[in-house]
């Protein structure tokens, strides 16, 4: 079996330690993490949507993309665009944006997929990064702003630490904050993870599975929130993406999940996007039978897999 879409580049880990030695801060009042975009452009004009909502309640958002904000944007057209719109904002690496600036000799896609993911799967993905490395290449001003973006980024919010990952605090393509990890029970690797990095917030996506956990480590009270896909449909019998809302007013619409520690509200809210306008450019980048229409199109059109009662953890009894 080959290994490529297996494995997880060196260049990808860094130590839990250093995340938070320096900080940006945030003098807006909300941050949506935005993570796992994949090229979606109408669900980008949701997310500004969203955004001008929150203004016109009084509120400056400050957009973080989280990375993997590439990936079904196969035209030269698209890829300029998103990469355009995307920059203007505060953004870090991806798997996705890591391999388009700098493609690694046998990474395949770079998603460091586990044993549980199909091999299909991998394999698909790996020739979807193909395609879109062939756009990057075309693109080398797009290439080279991607090239020098961060890896991660923590941000100073009211006095709270919010670090933002792709992956998990040891890797950018890391499957340590995935649902699964939740399911089989990871706190000691968390508590790791708080103590080692001074987070009070940690934001990821990678995964693709949404999910909300919050807990008390060394006497503070602190939260994991991995949004899933901004640019897909993450629950069940429902196409809208996610994106995670950190602020200390109370969201603007019904999320799909949120939490409130302390006066901090993070919640997971649902991107509404135009779904037909996306299905139709979508079916013309990527015909029946494509790499990402066999991987994808039934997510992103018909919704994931994920119970809204199955994000919140610890479950609640
Ligand atoms: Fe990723």
């Amino acid at each position: 079996m080959s290994e490529k879409g297996r494995s997880c580049p060196l260049a990808y880990r860094y130590q839990p330690e250093r995340l938070c030695d320096d900080g940006m801060v945030v003098a807006e009042d909300v941050i949506f993490v935005v993570g796992g975009l994949y090229g979606n452009p109408y669900a980008l004009d949701e997310i500004e949507q969203m955004a001008l909502a929150e203004e016109k309640r009084g509120h400056r958002v400050k957009l973080v993309f989280n990375g993997d904000f590439n990936w079904f944007n196969a035209s030269d057209a698209l890829f300029r665009q998103i990469n355009n719109r995307v920059l203007d904002h505060s953004a870090s690496l991806g798997n996705v944006e890591y391999e388009l600036a700098n493609p690694s000799p046998g990474a395949g896609c770079g998603c460091a997929y586990p044993d549980s993911v199909d091999q299909g799967v991998v394999e698909r993905s790996n020739l979807i990064m193909e395609q879109l490395q062939g756009f990057a290449g075309r693109h080398p001003d797009i290439q080279k702003r991607l090239s020098v973006l961060p890896r991660y980024r923590c941000l100073i919010f009211g006095g709270l630490k919010v670090l933002v990952v792709h992956g998990d605090p040891e890797s950018l393509a890391g499957w340590g904050l995935a649902h699964e990890s939740f399911a089989a029970g990871n706190e000691k690797r968390l508590s790791e993870w708080f103590l080692a990095s001074g987070a009070d917030v940690i934001a990821s996506t990678h995964t693709c599975v949404p999910l909300l956990w919050s807990g008390e480590v060394s006497g503070r009270s602190r939260v994991v929130v991995n949004n899933g896909s901004a640019g897909m449909g993450n629950l069940v019998s429902d196409p809208r993406g996610l994106i995670t809302r950190i602020g200390f007013s109370s969201h603007f619409a019904e999320p799909a999940a949120g939490i409130e520690r302390g006066g901090l509200h993070v919640s997971l809210m649902p991107v509404a996007y135009s779904v037909q306008r996306w299905r139709q450019e979508f079916d013309q980048l990527w015909p029946a039978g494509s790499a990402a229409a066999v991987s994808y199109r039934n997510r992103i059109f018909k919704g994931g897999s994920v119970r809204p009662e199955d994000i919140i953890f610890p479950s609640p009894v």
